[in-house]
């Protein structure tokens, strides 16, 4: 399983979520392969933003290693979900193509239509993002552990 989390600058929310899920899988023993992009290339082989590295670390999950990359054509290949923050994310990356093979692989990462807001002018959202996001991911493994399993 290959997953991809999308945002916007791919140094906020994806980077958070990817940092997350790629611990959860790994201390679930599954073998999954997680990975994160932003639909922009402002700040492409950059690390995280420092409120994004130092929420995670506060909760135990290293991300400074992660550097972000832009999301491109290929990914609809390489990744079998695509998980967007936002609904502009998701106009942007179905905008690259909205073949319905690759649609398929696209969703809102929350639930109900739900979008993970964008904490970047705001250093008090930083940390109910990460909590926002440390619990979708944990449903999202049972998720996609149930829609494989089937
Ligand atoms: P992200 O937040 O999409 O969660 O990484 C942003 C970070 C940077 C910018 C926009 C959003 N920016 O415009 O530089």
């Amino acid at each position: 399983m290959k997953i991809l989390m999308v945002c916007l600058g791919n140094i906020c929310r994806s980077p958070l979520a990817e940092g997350v899920m790629r611990q959860l899988v790994a201390e679930a023993g599954l073998d999954w392969q997680v990975a994160s992009a932003g639909t922009g290339n402002w700040h492409v082989s950059q690390p995280a933003d420092k409120r994004s590295i130092a929420v995670a670390r506060d909760f135990g999950y290293d991300i400074s290693k992660q550097r972000a990359q832009q999301f491109n054509q290929e990914m609809f290949e390489s990744f079998d979900h695509i998980l967007v923050m936002d609904r502009n994310n998701l106009r942007d990356v179905l905008r690259i193509s909205d073949h319905p093979e690759y649609r398929r692989k696209v969703m809102l990462f929350l639930p109900d239509e739900l979008e993970v807001t964008d904490p970047y002018f705001d250093d008090q959202l930083f940390e109910p993002v990460f909590m926002q996001i440390e619990e979708r991911c944990r449903q999202l493994i049972e998720e996609i552990k149930a829609k494989s399993e089937l």
